[in-house]
């Protein structure tokens, strides 16, 4: 379930849009669409009775508001949240906790869901999920009901002017091809279930196209290879560097094709935001950043059930010296540190300009984002 991603490039847009508009004039906050995994999940998963993919149990939210979870899969705030609270914009609700008769869904939806990937058979063993084909479709349904409530005409611009934030592919490794037991694994080689992915993606960018998306970020894959539950395949407790490679490759694959979604969709503005280089600084130097362990997660979890912080896990006395929560997942001071260094962060401030319309525009973002899954 990768959060991070969308949770970054959320920052860097939201930042982009507000700076620009602060320094123009007060136009309306953008609305948000966010597709994701556990990275992004802001309670979706909660509502799926079935799903193993959960977090809303202690504990998780430990150092959130009240110190309650929430269903996000951390023990504190995402980026997305921390970013928000110093925008004063609200972090859009999860998608299965809003009637579809609320005023809210004009303000943005949040379809991220624990578990989920790009492949339908992704994460299959969590038994209940919204895969991107489902978060998709409902955002389909959101649409419809946006049309009902304002028209055809003002539905379609708003789709068309909203953001969309989509950080899915983590799980597809994480929960699928890195398994050697699934039939992934043993059918393709990389390449051939790079294809896969890249060609499923494709038609999923597309079909959100078609529903009205037009500018949309995906965000690209931390080190994979570095996340604790990785690195205890390495009798050294060293990062796997396959999967590393792997990971490059996915990302080099994606921003190719949104370079071609770009060219061959009249009015696409995708962008893609590159987190790995700065994620692997922060695990590779945490003291840099204030932290004392990369390597290991600061909930002692089983990671042969799994890798989630259960209720009967033992936490490290002080949660600010990791930079991983659990065994996927990057800690609330992680994200803080994150939030923040995008803020300080001059290139933040460059909003994609529309006057490069077809833009294939590559969010240069400081976007730090550890990419862990769920
Ligand atoms: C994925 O699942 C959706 C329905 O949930 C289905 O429409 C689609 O065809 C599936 N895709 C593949 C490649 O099986
Ligand atoms: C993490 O790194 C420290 C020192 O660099 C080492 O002592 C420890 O064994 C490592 N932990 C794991 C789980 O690899």
């Amino acid at each position: 379930m990768a959060l991070h991603q969308a949770a970054i490039a959320l920052i860097v847009m939201v930042t982009a849009l507000v700076v620009a508009d602060a320094a123009a004039a007060a136009k309306p906050l953008p609305v948000t669409f966010v597709f994701g995994d556990s990275l992004t999940d802001v309670g979706n998963n909660n509502h799926l009775q079935y799903s193993l993919a959960k977090s809303n149990y202690p504990w998780y939210g430990v150092d959130y508001e009240n110190g309650q979870p929430t269903g996000r899969f951390s023990n504190g705030r995402t980026i997305g949240d921390i970013v928000s609270a110093k925008l004063g914009i609200p972090s859009p609700p999860p998608y299965l906790s809003v009637s579809m008769n609320d005023d809210a869904i004009l303000k943005g939806i949040n379809y991220a869901s624990g578990g989920a990937g790009i492949l339908n058979e992704t994460g299959f063993y969590f038994i209940e999920k919204l895969s991107f084909y489902d978060q998709i479709a409902c955002f389909e349904n959101t649409k419809a009901a946006i049309t009902r409530k304002i028209g055809k005409k003002a539905s379609e611009k708003l789709c068309n002017d909203a953001l969309y934030f989509i950080g899915l592919g983590s799980n597809d490794y994480v929960n699928n091809y890195l398994q050697p037991f699934l039939a992934d694994a043993q059918e393709y080689s990389h390449d051939d279930f790079l294809d896969l992915v890249i060609s499923t993606l494709d038609g999923q960018l597309r079909r959100l196209y078609g529903l009205g998306a037009r500018k949309m970020v995906f965000h690209g894959l931390g080190p994979l290879g570095c996340i604790p539950s990785q690195r205890v395949k390495s009798k050294s407790g060293r990062c796997m560097e396959r999967v590393n490679q792997w990971v490059l490759q996915f990302n080099s694959r994606v921003q190719k094709l949104l370079l071609r979604l770009n060219s061959k969709l009249r009015a696409a503005q995708l962008t893609f935001a590159d987190s790995y280089p700065i994620v692997l600084d922060l695990i590779e130097n945490p003291k840099a950043y204030g932290f004392k362990i990369s390597n290991t997660s600061c909930c002692n979890v089983d990671t042969s059930l799994g890798g989630l912080c259960l209720p009967n896990s033992k936490l490290c006395k002080n949660r600010k010296d990791y930079v991983f929560w659990d065994a996927f997942h990057p800690s609330d001071a992680a994200n803080a540190v994150i939030a923040d260094r995008l803020f300080s962060d001059s290139h933040i401030h460059q909003a994609p300009s529309p006057a490069h319309a077809p833009t294939p525009a590559h969010a240069h973002a400081p976007s730090p984002s550890p990419s862990p899954s769920h």
